[in-house]
């Protein structure tokens, strides 16, 4: 994969969508981009996907609901990969509101976003959507300091922000689907990648940072950077845990881009 690739929309539990995208990391391999649509009572959209991919996600997230329906999109957090194309969403959903933190409001506010629109919630806070409650956390890794994910009462999905993700060789479309030790090496790279402070918390600290998820038993784990995960969560917090002993990343460097560069040319 050369570029940020969109997959098709697509149902991944109950009133659940995922707007699946990839994006290659030269080297590395891809990462899974995703966001996620919920068709509560009043329609939430979390996050808002890459820019660089705008057309598409417009109309993937088209297909799967009239953007005008939407009451609430929720930003996990204000990286490039989650708000690309709030302000093309806020465009066609004029109902809607933009679900953050203090932190995620003053970021926002630097891009010019409208703060007019911007609902605010804390960690523990919970959003009522007519038909369910989503509670809001602060996942126990993450690279940005508003990170809130979200836990959906009624269906038991949890929406973990950056937290449990995976560096892949190729798309999967389910985690489950791949080998234990696949999932387990591509968790550590990307928490290396994304939270490389992880590796400076002793196991008692992350246990007590993954009790809270612990205790709700989430059925499906949606993860920004991880395919949709059923049924295997308690895995993911032993590969978090695992992750912590992964050597440290450290990128290529200007010698190694040039290489990449030279072979692609070749190729
Ligand atoms: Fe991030
Ligand atoms: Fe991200």
């Amino acid at each position: 994969m050369q570029h940020p690739t969109l997959l098709e929309p697509h149902r991944v539990g109950e009133d659940t969508d995922a707007l699946p995208a990839y994006a290659p990391l030269p080297g590395l391999g891809v990462v899974p981009v995703n966001a996620h649509l919920i068709h509560a009572r009043q329609p939430v959209l979390v996050d808002t996907g890459m820019a660089v991919l705008h057309d598409g996600f417009m109309q993937a997230l088209r297909r799967r609901i009239d953007p005008a329906a939407l009451r609430w999109i929720w930003i996990t957090h204000c990286d490039a990969d989650h708000v690309g194309n709030l302000r093309a969403v806020l465009a066609e959903a004029p109902q809607a509101r933009v679900v953050t933190n203090y932190a995620g409001m003053g970021k926002m506010s630097l891009q010019q976003l409208p703060l007019d629109r911007v609902h605010l919630l804390n960690p523990g806070q919970a959003l009522d959507v007519g038909d369910r409650k989503l509670v809001a956390f602060q996942p126990p890794c993450y690279d940005a300091p508003e990170t809130m994910g979200l836990f959906d009462v009624r269906t038991g999905h949890l929406f973990s922000a950056d937290c449990f993700g995976a560096l892949l060789a190729e798309p999967a479309e389910h985690a489950g689907a791949l080998s234990p030790g696949v999932l387990r090496e591509g968790m550590a790279q990307w928490a290396m990648f994304d939270a490389p402070w992880l590796r400076r918390l002793g196991p008692a600290q992350l246990l007590d940072a993954l009790a809270p998820l612990r205790d709700l038993e989430p059925e499906l784990v949606l993860g920004s950077h991880l395919p949709p995960a059923a049924n295997m969560a308690q895995r993911l917090f032993d590969n978090l845990l695992a992750a912590r002993e992964a050597a440290p990343f450290v990128g290529p460097d200007q010698a190694a881009l040039e290489r990449m560069m030279g072979l692609a040319e070749v190729a």
